[in-house]
């Protein structure tokens, strides 16, 4: 976790750069997140907000959303570019939040680093904070295989949809919804999927 803070903190200024606007984010992505997380009332956390473009695409949706991030230069980014929004430093592996208060949760590539043995840890912390019927929904990179690769900040993992979708089944949440985008159309970029799942 530490490893992942510091290779974040160095990386900051030109993460927000090159991601930190919700106009970088495709059109069908972001009208999948509203419809999923905008529709109810309730508390939304953006657990890995980095940025926080999307809290802040959250709460000009009305949502009563807080962003989450293990980063404190995010953390002050996000309080300085949208004073009106709620952020806090914290890692999702510990939420200061009490059980089944949360009615949405939106990991927006943030699972991605997680090394997979540690993955099913994460996700029952995830339940643990949602109420019965609350919405998740996480993007991140669609792969054949469980694996590993060199991302550009941190070692980061391909899942296979089908295989993200059972673990979330494990921990408790039923996928309704996926979304998968392959990455074809621009060098470099890599094979999108989103998992929409309830919590039962
Ligand atoms: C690829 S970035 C995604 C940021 C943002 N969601 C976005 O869409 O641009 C991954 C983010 O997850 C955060 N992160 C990684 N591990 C975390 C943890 N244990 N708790 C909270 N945030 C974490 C990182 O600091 C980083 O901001």
């Amino acid at each position: 976790m530490d490893l992942i803070r510091q290779a974040y903190a160095t990386k900051a200024r030109e993460y927000v750069e090159l991601f930190g606007s919700s106009d970088k984010v495709h059109a069908d992505d972001l009208s999948l997140i509203e419809h999923y997380l905008s529709l109810r009332p309730g508390a939304v956390l953006d657990i890995g907000s980095g940025p926080g473009h999307l809290t802040e695409y959250l709460r000009t949706l009305n949502v009563d959303a807080c962003g989450i991030d293990l980063v404190p230069q995010f953390i002050d980014h996000a309080r300085n570019t949208y004073p009106d929004g709620r952020y806090e430093l914290g890692s999702f592996r510990q939420l200061a939040v009490a059980n089944g208060s949360v009615f949405g949760i939106l990991a927006w590539y943030s699972l991605i680093h997680v090394p997979p043995e540690d993955l099913a840890g994460v996700l029952v912390e995830l339940r643990r904070v949602t109420a019965n019927g609350a919405t998740l929904v996480i993007g991140f990179f669609d792969g054949d295989r469980l694996e590993s690769f060199e991302h550009a900040v941190a070692t980061a993992y391909y899942w296979p949809v089908d295989q993200l979708a059972a673990q979330l089944q494990d921990a408790g949440f039923i996928e309704i919804e996926r979304l998968q985008r392959p990455g074809v159309n621009e060098p470099g970029r890599r094979p999108h999927a989103v998992l929409v799942a309830r919590a039962t």
